[in-house]
């Protein structure tokens, strides 16, 4: 089996050809992908056909499976979410965000399989923290060192969407109890690729602690801006059998939100990583 990684721009995203993901994974496959996500941070495989339990046993070769709170998750596999436009409602995935930051050790890594697809549209766009750490000026940088900020379940989830029924309304209720705001600092060192990247979105973080409201405010709308210029993005149109994996640590994601009333069904397996330092 030969493994081909081909660049889909110079800072991000790749496709990786010669791997079927339904099949057990051997090392040197395994090798193959965690040399691409240090690579281009996002990596892209097409034709697959893998189950949720496939799916699974996968992406639990990368580290231990998130079972995620709110979003509803898979009958045949709990480790895998399920993103239906048809059930829940998606419009904090159309903002640019890092998933589940609102833990202690936020995602390594998110693998995204597409179940159903819009006619056109449903795209997906994620962008390089490092490209953007890289291209902020030195005096920017060093001010930007040591600063940590806060991180809530509470801003991608908001009760006035997520706790339409009583039955809902508990289960956010919990997630509230059990995910109280975390920091982390706003720039992280990626553990294994050693490059600093940008970490702060605005899909979980509130604030930056040292500074005040409106010093956090106006700085964090100038990094969320600067994060995601199209320098720093990679666009994704999805065909069926694509499956995408991306290094959440050093990455944002935002899923365009233009085909309905289409359905659009993803499901996700979301890899538990590090304390981010
Ligand atoms: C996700 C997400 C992207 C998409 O899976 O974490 O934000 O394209 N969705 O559905
Ligand atoms: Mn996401």
């Amino acid at each position: 089996m030969t493994v081909s990684v081909t660049r889909l721009t110079p800072t991000i995203g790749a496709i990786v050809d010669g791997i079927s993901l339904g099949a057990p994974l051997t090392d040197a496959a395994q090798q193959e992908i965690n040399q691409a996500l240090v690579d281009h941070h996002v990596i892209f495989f097409r034709d697959q056909n893998v189950t949720p339990a496939q799916h699974r046993a996968f992406a639990s070769r990368f580290g231990q499976l998130h079972i995620h709170p709110i979003y509803p998750n898979h009958p045949e596999a709990p480790e895998i979410t399920v993103l239906d436009s048809d059930i829940t409602d998606l419009q904090d995935n159309a903002i640019w965000h890092t998933d589940v930051t609102f833990t202690k050790t936020p995602p390594m890594g998110g693998v995204l399989v597409a179940r159903i697809l819009p006619e056109q549209g449903g795209d997906t766009l994620w962008s390089s923290s490092a490209a953007a750490y890289d291209a902020l000026s030195p005096p920017m940088q060093k001010f930007l060192e040591g600063l940590t900020a806060s991180h809530s379940i509470v801003q991608s989830f908001p009760a006035v969407r997520f706790g339409m029924t009583p039955q809902a309304q508990e289960r956010l209720e919990q997630a509230k109890r059990d995910h109280p705001p975390v920091s982390h600092p706003v720039i992280r060192t990626h553990p294994v690729s050693g490059r600093k990247g940008l970490f702060v979105q605005e899909g979980f973080t509130t604030h930056i602690n040292e500074l005040t409201a409106a010093e956090s405010h106006a700085l964090l709308t100038f990094l969320y801006a600067h994060s995601t210029k199209p320098e720093f993005v990679v666009r994704w149109k999805w065909r069926d059998g694509d499956v995408a994996f991306w290094d959440n640590r050093v990455t944002q994601h935002y899923a365009i939100d233009d085909y309905r009333p289409a359905r659009r069904v993803m499901n996700r397996a979301t890899i538990i990583g590090d304390q981010p330092v």
